[in-house]
């Protein structure tokens, strides 16, 4: 796409890699994934462990909210669905720059999801403000999903990673406190926990709106 920055330094090019895809191409790779991968509930978790200020999660979270429109819910059942949603995405980058953003650069990949979100949530109630308490779950959630590490260090074991178990019966969210290196082995079934890894704990379990305010310090 012709207004596209792919490429900020020939520094950066060298340093960190940094070239970032075109939508049309992430649009395209998308187009391979099969439509279970838009599952509303459970949602099919990505990670991204190299993912620059963020063309693919903006794409895949427009697809995400794009199949909960589908579902022609209720706006306070479609928002809940949105907020797992967001929380089925996780990235991690080592420049801070791509995750924060930067004045010279503009918004990073956590502003960048989080005003995908809001775009969603406002088309939810036209004419009506959306709820701030909305907004403040989905930075949340992006703030913790969404990460600076070194994806070659051996450290990234340690990474403190959130999962999420979303009821929609009563619009409520379980929220388990693991690392990295716990979600590999569970993932690899040969693997043996390390004795270092600390396992799962549930650090919420109530209404999804009251997270952000019970876990504002952790
Ligand atoms: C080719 S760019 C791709 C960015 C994005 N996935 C995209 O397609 O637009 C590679 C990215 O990897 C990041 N990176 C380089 N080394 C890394 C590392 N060891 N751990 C995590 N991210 C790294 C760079 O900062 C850069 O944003």
């Amino acid at each position: 796409m012709g207004g596209e920055q792919l490429v900020r330094s020939a520094e950066r090019v060298r340093d960190l890699g940094e070239v970032f895809t075109p939508a049309a191409t992430v649009e395209a790779m998308l187009d391979l994934l099969p439509a279970t991968m838009w599952a509303v509930h459970p949602a099919p978790t990505f990670l991204e462990p190299a993912c620059g200020d963020g063309n693919f999660l903006v794409a895949i979270l427009a697809r995400k909210l794009a199949a909960v429109d589908a579902l022609h819910a209720s706006p306070a059942a479609a928002a809940f669905a949105g907020f797992e949603a967001v929380s089925s995405i996780y990235a991690v980058d080592i420049s801070p720059d791509n995750i924060h953003g930067t004045p010279a650069h503009g918004p990073g990949a956590r502003a960048r999801l989080q005003a995908v979100f809001a775009d969603w949530l406002a088309g939810l109630t036209p004419g009506l403000a959306p709820s701030p308490n909305a907004l403040a779950l989905a930075a949340w959630l992006i703030a913790h999903n969404v990460l600076v590490a070194d994806m070659l260090d051996p450290a990234r074991r340690d990474l403190p990673l959130h999962e999420y178990a979303w009821h929609p019966a009563d619009r409520s969210v379980t929220v388990t406190r693991t690392t990295f290196g716990t979600v590999l082995d569970d993932a690899d079934e040969n693997a043996q926990r390390s004795l270092f890894d600390p396992g799962p704990e549930v650090v919420y379990n109530g209404p999804a709106l009251g997270l952000p305010k019970a876990l504002a310090v952790t």
